[in-house]
């Protein structure tokens, strides 16, 4: 949810600032702008409506604005349209017309994250005389801000930190003030924000990709910390003003990774790299024939004293706790709930010291599976974080930590960070099953063994994907989807039907098989698709019945099954066959085939498959 920079230091500052919002405009792509001083001049505001490229061209890709130092933001909007007057930096003084051009204010922002309480602040300055033009809350921090600044004549720290202290909601922000040329001041609660410094320069970002070319050290500033930064160096602040000290931290990512690659979108290319996604994942966490979470902390001591697991995630993430619902109940007799975080944080589910809540996260910033963890700590749950991104906020606050190794995900629809978080709870799962005694040692090597072979049978159904892509011309035009399956099924149809509606922007629906008859199957009309999920024995006659009731309704039918189950041609238009696995472990494989079809559907119909309309890659606010 938006994406801010900014950069002091001795080159010019615009073209680093676009090119550090280009890798961050996953993050939303309403609008976006930049604010740059040269030397003591005043600084200059440059807004563009839409993609980042308007501001690109506006700018001459930078080169038209001349100035070491500034900020930058792309924006999701969240207060108010998304329009010129809306887009950020945002100013202290008043402004006319679109708020581009020269700003004799005293402060000028941008910001991630949403003010809870910016109407009351608003009638606040309102009353001290303070005219607002826009409808965001990030123009009412800015202005709190300058209050502060000038009421009680404090410099830049202390007028951030007693602005900290009477805001609420979520926060990173990148200030200048006019009468301190060459630094920026941020400040931060959560929401991301990282701060590189190199020999004479100094960089802010709300993602690593967004510094990467420049430097790799970095500093993880803390919730409710400020900064002041000058070229090359950092200081920290907490909320009394007082200085602390953060370590420095090297990214040791890998450029490229953040890169297409030659792919012509980044979900493909994620898409492809699930295999090392799903590999580096299991290798970090299999050692020697056992699965071994030391580095998280979890001993099998914790493991066995668990009577009660909830998965707590949003969107994908939330998928992945119900197919892991599935496997860790079964494999480990243990009971489990997966919860939606934008619920569980308003729910009161008695939570006992027993009870293990895993949350399950790509970003670590979703502000929902973030509250639901503080949720989750304060009644007294042990804690466990599923997190691609490192440093993240969840990562941070949670007892135990899993990282998954996906490297940097950029497409705003999630896979190979999905198959990540899927294997990692397989591992989970079977670790528990072991440990609590539910399965024998030579079951436990049997399945690890299995796990191991996950990543090359994903390959081998990315070599199918011409079948799909051929598919995918022929479901370009359908108004309606219908995912069905039972069981493990079901939660692989959840992840099928949100790629496909997220990026092709298709209706489409995931049930529970045996739902349709209670209300759905009045949909089902002549052609109507239906693609049943076919993977687990044990369900496959009556997924099939339920996909033949669709059929004698006029639908057209899909199959997805693994090898060898030949006879569903019988009774469906279409089969997608993945390799056998172990049933527990068969969604890491049967999800690829339905990413693929909302990839290539997202194509066909010629659409900004990395970039869908409305989303943000991640959700920080609530
Ligand atoms: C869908 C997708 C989202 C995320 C969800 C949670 O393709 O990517 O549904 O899964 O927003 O995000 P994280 O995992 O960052 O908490």
């Amino acid at each position: 949810m938006c994406g801010i920079v900014g950069y002091t230091g001795n080159e010019q500052a615009a073209p680093i600032l676009l090119e550090g919002l280009a890798k961050l405009e996953y993050r939303g792509y309403d609008s976006a702008g930049l604010a740059v001083r040269d030397g003591e001049k005043l600084a200059e505001v440059v807004k563009a409506t839409g993609k980042l490229y308007h501001l690109a061209d506006k700018t001459d890709q930078g080169r038209a604005l001349p100035g070491t130092c500034g900020i930058g933001h792309t924006r999701w909007a969240t207060h108010g349209d998304p329009s010129m007057v809306n887009a950020h930096p945002h100013v202290s003084g008043n402004c006319s017309g679109s708020g581009s051009g020269q700003v004799e204010s005293d402060v000028v922002g941008v910001h991630n994250g949403i003010i809870e309480n910016f109407a009351e602040l608003k009638e606040k300055l309102l009353h001290h005389g303070y005219e607002f033009y826009s409808d965001t809350d990030t123009e009412v921090v800015v202005k709190l801000v300058d209050y502060y600044y000038k009421k009680y004549k404090i410099g830049p720290v202390d007028a951030i930190t007693r602005t900290m202290v009477r805001v609420r909601g979520s926060y990173a922000l990148a200030l200048m003030f006019k009468d301190f040329p060459g630094e920026i001041f941020a400040a931060r609660k959560d929401s991301p924000l990282i701060i590189g410094t190199a020999k004479d320069a100094s960089y802010l970002a709300s993602d690593v990709p967004a510094i990467l070319k420049y430097t790799r050290s970095v500093y993880y500033i803390g919730n409710l910390q400020a900064a002041r930064v000058s070229p090359g160096q950092v200081k920290f602040y907490d909320l009394n003003g007082d200085e602390v000290t953060l370590p420095l931290s090297e990214i040791t990512w890998d450029a490229a990774a953040a890169e297409k690659d030659g792919y012509e979108h980044f979900m493909l290319k994620e898409i492809h790299e699930q295999p090392a996604a799903v590999r580096d994942t299991l290798n970090s966490l299999v050692k020697e024939g056992r699965v071994s979470f030391s580095d998280a902390g979890l001993t099998d001591e914790i493991i066995r004293a668990v009577t009660q697991i909830d998965i707590v995630a949003c969107g994908s993430a939330w998928h992945v706790g119900m197919a892991a619902q599935y496997v860790l109940e079964d494999l480990a007799c243990v009971p489990v709930r997966v919860e939606l975080a934008s619920e569980f944080r308003y729910r009161s589910i008695p939570l006992g010291e027993h009870t293990l809540v895993i949350v399950i996260s790509q970003s670590g910033e979703t502000a929902d599976s973030l509250a639901a963890l503080r949720v989750a700590k304060e009644r007294g749950a042990k804690t466990l974080a599923v997190v691609n991104v490192i440093g993240s906020s969840i990562a941070r606050e949670a007892d135990h930590v899993l990282y998954t190794l996906a490297g940097p995900e950029i497409a705003v629809a999630t896979t190979k960070a999905y198959s990540a978080q899927l294997i990692a709870m397989d591992a989970l799962a079977v670790q528990m099953a072991f440990v609590r005694g539910v399965i024998s040692q030579e079951k436990y090597a049997q399945m690890l063994e299995e796990l191991s072979t996950i990543p090359d049978k994903i390959k081998r159904v990315l070599e199918e994907k011409e079948r799909i892509q051929w598919f995918s011309s022929k479901i370009v035009n359908a108004h309606d989807i219908f995912f069905i399956g039972r069981g493990l099924d079901y939660a692989i149809s959840l992840e099928g039907s949100l790629k496909m509606k997220e990026i092709s922007y298709i209706h489409s629906e995931a049930y529970a098989a045996g739902e349709l008859k209670h209300g759905t199957i009045s949909l089902i009309e002549n052609n109507t698709l239906v693609i049943g999920v076919l993977t687990q024995s044990r369900l496959f006659e009556k997924t099939v019945s339920n996909m033949m009731e669709c059929k004698s309704r006029g639908a057209y039918l899909m199959g997805l099954t693994t090898n060898g189950n030949f006879s569903v041609e019988d009774s469906v238009d279409f089969t997608v066959y993945v390799p056998k696995t172990d049933e527990h472990f068969v969604a890491s494989l049967a999800v690829v085939p339905l990413q693929l079809l909302g990839y290539y559907t997202s194509v066909s119909r010629g659409l900004d498959v990395d970039k869908p309309r409305n989303l943000a890659k991640s959700v920080t606010v609530e």
